[in-house]
C-alpha cells in the first residue's frame, strides 16, 4: 500500500493509528480528512506536522465533492473510515449529529469510493452495535445486533451499510468491532482521561448507577494493529471483533485508577445513571487472532499505569480542552447529575 485516506484521523484512535502507520511503513503517504468537531484537534499529531508523507484536509464526509476532489487527485490503495460522533451520553442529549455523521457520513463515503473504484474500506465499528451482556457469554461476529443507545444504533446503520454494499456492489469493504479504547490524546469526556483529570485536581468521580457495569478494556495501539492487520490481510466482506481481555467493574476501575494516583475512595460520587446503560461488553477476539494473526499486547495494569503517566505529563493538553466548549458540555451532562 502506497498511500491510504484515513477519515476522523485527529480524533483518539485516528491519530493514534496514523502514528503508527507512518512508524511501520516508511514508504507510506496518509491523508487525513477530518472535520475538526469538538473531538477532533489537530494537537494530537503536532509531532507529525513536518513529516512530508501526512497531509491534512479540513472537511466533512458528508460532503461528497470534497471526497470526490480527494479521490480523483491522489492515487488511494485505501479509505479507514473512524469519523464519528463517538460519545454515548451526547448521543442521549442530541441524536441529531449521529445520524448525520455515522449514518449519512459513512453512506457519501461509500459511494465516492465506489465511484473511485477504491481496493479496500476499513469500517471502524464498535462491540456496542452487538448490545448488552449478561454475566456470561461474549459477542462473537455472529451475534444479533441489537443496538441500544442512539450512537451504537446509527453505527449498527453504518455496518449495515457496510454489509449491504458488500452484498450488492461486491464493494471490498472490510468491518472491525473493538471494545472500549484507553490510552493517550483520548478526550476527557470518556471515563479514563475524565477520572484520571477530575482525581488530580481533588474533584469528585461521577460514577453512574451502581458502578457494576462491565467493560473491556483494550489499549489504542492493540486497536489500531489490529486494524492495520485487517486493512492488510483481511478478507472481503469479512468482520473482524478485536479486545483486550480485561473485564473491569466501572467501580472496580475507578478503584484502581484512585490507588494509581495515591488519592482516596473518598473521591467517588455515585450520581444518576446513564439512561438506557449497557450493562456488559466482553469479546471473542479468536477469529482476528486465527485468520489476522492479531493478539493484543498490553496487559491492563501496564498499560494503564502507562496511560496515567501520559495525562500526568501531558496535563496542560487536557487543560486546553478543558478550557473550549468542554465547559458547556460538562456543565449540561453533569449539572443534573450530581
Ligand atoms: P473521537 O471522538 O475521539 O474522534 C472522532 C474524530 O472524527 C474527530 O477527530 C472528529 O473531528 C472527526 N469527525 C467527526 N465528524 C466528522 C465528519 N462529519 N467528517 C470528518 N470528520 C469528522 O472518536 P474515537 O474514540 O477516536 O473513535 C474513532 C472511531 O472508532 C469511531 O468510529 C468510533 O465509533 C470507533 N470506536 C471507538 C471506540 C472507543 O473506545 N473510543 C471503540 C470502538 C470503536
Ligand atoms: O465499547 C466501545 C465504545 O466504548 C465505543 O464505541 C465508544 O465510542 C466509546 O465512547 C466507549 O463507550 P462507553 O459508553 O462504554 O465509554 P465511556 O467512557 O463513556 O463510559 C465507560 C463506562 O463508564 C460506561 O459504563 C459509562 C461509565 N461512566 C462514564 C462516564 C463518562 C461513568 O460511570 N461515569 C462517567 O462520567
Amino acid at each position: 500500500m502506497k498511500c491510504i485516506m484515513v477519515t476522523g484521523g485527529c480524533g483518539f484512535i485516528g491519530s493514534n493509528f496514523i502514528r503508527l502507520m507512518l512508524d511501520s511503513y516508511p514508504e507510506l503517504s496518509i491523508i487525513n480528512l477530518d472535520k475538526l468537531t469538538y473531538a477532533g484537534n489537530l494537537e494530537n499529531l503536532a509531532d507529525r506536522k513536518d513529516d512530508p508523507r501526512l497531509s491534512f484536509r479540513k472537511g466533512d464526509i458528508c460532503k461528497r465533492e470534497l471526497i470526490d476532489d480527494i479521490l480523483q487527485h491522489a492515487d488511494v490503495d485505501a479509505v479507514v473510515n473512524f469519523a464519528a460522533e463517538s460519545h454515548v451520553d451526547r448521543s442521549i442529549l442530541d441524536s441529531g449529529p449521529f445520524v448525520q455523521t455515522n449514518i449519512v457520513g459513512t453512506q457519501v463515503l461509500l459511494d465516492a469510493c465506489r465511484a473511485a473504484k477504491i481496493p479496500r474500506y476499513l469500517q471502524v465499528s464498535t462491540d456496542e452495535v452487538y448490545g448488552s451482556l449478561g454475566a456470561e457469554g461474549f459477542f462473537t461476529e455472529d451475534t444479533p445486533l441489537a443496538p441500544n443507545s442512539p450512537y451504537s444504533a446509527c453505527k449498527t446503520s453504518a455496518d449495515l451499510l457496510v454489509r449491504a454494499y458488500v452484498h450488492t456492489y461486491g464493494f471490498p469493504a472490510i468491518t472491525t468491532r473493538c471494545s472500549n479504547n484507553y490510552g493517550p490524546y483520548q478526550f476527557p469526556e470518556k471515563l479514563i482521561p475524565l477520572f484520571i483529570s477530575n482525581a488530580t485536581n481533588d474533584q469528585s468521580l461521577p460514577v453512574y448507577g451502581t458502578g457494576e457495569n462491565v467493560r473491556d478494556w483494550i489499549h489504542v495501539e492493540d486497536h489500531c494493529r489490529g486494524i492495520d492487520a485487517a486493512l492488510r490481510k483481511g478478507e472481503e466482506g469479512e468482520i473482524y471483533n478485536f479486545g483486550g481481555n480485561a473485564e473491569m467493574t466501572n467501580i472496580g476501575l475507578t478503584k484502581l485508577l484512585l490507588e494509581l494516583l495515591g488519592k482516596p475512595d473518598t473521591l467517588i460520587k455515585y450520581v444518576k445513571d446513564r439512561p438506557g446503560h449497557d450493562m456488559r461488553y466482553a469479546i471473542d477476539a479468536s477469529k482476528a487472532k486465527e485468520k489476522l494473526g492479531w493478539t493484543p499486547t498490553y496487559s491492563f495494569r501496564e498499560g494503564l499505569q502507562e496511560t496515567i503517566d501520559w495525562y500526568l505529563s501531558n496535563s496542560e493538553w487536557i487543560e486546553r480542552i478543558k478550557s473550549g466548549e468542554y465547559l458547556s458540555y460538562y456543565e449540561t451532562q453533569y449539572g443534573s447529575r450530581l
